[in-house]
């Protein structure tokens, strides 16, 4: 496993490796990873021939107010994961390099950014697509893979990718979860004993609404208060939002149609979750005290 720090030589490499006809996956992380990264990693192995990752921790994807500071970091641990997985090339570059001085150009993607973590956000998916289109530019990766529990973030760059023909495709990754249901996140570090346990209302609320849906509830008010009810419930939890919208528009609905997308995001304590489910009509719900230990 090779590790490329400048900007430059991940071009140079990546030409190499395309003139030689091999295709390049590439996994876009901030590090600190966990069992949800790797997964993303062994989809990214098996899709080409060669396997990158970059690790970056990208200030423009923070507010002033965010953890950019405290989000934690671990290279070394992490290059020993990426090693175990297959991980060919490991780009780490630094923010200088990425935003010198001068830099002023943003990749926006307008309205699927606008609901959800948009609202309380604001520029964060600027951020994102910004730094995802330049390693784009870097790497150049046939395939690139990212997960389906940052469900917006994946919506806007597969929107990015086709509104502007980036020659890349974008696959999704279910999201991996803990034993106990809870969506795997490098803030679950964050949370004490207590605060883990209330974390778990996220995915309890996600099941509540799906059997709401298989017994026959239709109104998104309804089902939206069921979940608002639920979360609240547990100790340490503030809501930030609980939005029930089109998969595709992330249009806010009244009404549950064949899918629904159910995205949350709940602060417990001062850990800022998010999850989420797309629930189908004519799908049985997940029995009542699954994952609720
Ligand atoms: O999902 C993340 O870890 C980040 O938002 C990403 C895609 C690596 C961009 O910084």
């Amino acid at each position: 496993m090779e590790v490329i720090r400048g900007i430059r030589q991940m071009q140079e490499k990546a030409l190499t490796v395309r003139a030689a006809g091999r295709s390049i996956a590439l996994v876009p992380t901030m590090g600190f990873l966990h069992e949800g990264h790797l997964e993303l990693m062994r989809v990214g192995r098996r899709l080409c021939d060669v396997l990158v990752i970059s690790i970056f921790v990208n200030p423009t994807q923070f507010g002033p107010s965010e953890d950019f500071d405290q989000y934690p970091r671990d290279e070394e641990g992490d290059l020993q994961k990426a090693r175990d997985v297959g991980v060919d090339l490991v780009f780490i570059p630094t923010a200088r390099e990425m935003y010198p001085e001068g830099f002023q150009s943003v990749v926006h993607v307008e309205r699927v950014t606008q609901g959800l973590c948009g609202t309380s956000r604001p520029g964060h998916f600027d951020g994102v697509t910004t730094v995802v289109a330049k390693l784009f530019n870097i790497v150049g990766p046939d395939v690139a893979v990212f997960g389906q529990k940052d469900y917006q973030q994946l919506t806007a760059i597969s929107r990015m990718v086709t509104d502007l023909n980036m020659p890349v495709k974008i696959v999704g990754v279910p999201t991996v979860r803990e034993p106990d249901g809870l969506a795997m996140s490098s803030r679950n570090k964050y949370l004490d004993q207590e605060e883990r346990a209330s974390a778990l209302s996220l995915k309890k609320s996600l099941d509540l609404a799906e059997r709401m849906l298989a017994e026959g509830e239709t109104d998104a008010g309804v089902v939206r208060q069921a979940v608002e009810s639920l979360i609240l419930e547990h100790p340490h939890t503030r809501i930030d939002y609980v939005t029930l919208c089109d998969p595709v528009s992330l249009e806010e609905v009244t009404r549950l149609g064949e899918e629904t997308l159910l995205a949350l995001a709940v602060h417990v304590g001062r850990t800022r979750l998010i999850d989420n489910r797309v629930i189908r009509k004519g799908t049985p719900g997940p029995p009542e005290d699954e994952g609720a230990s």
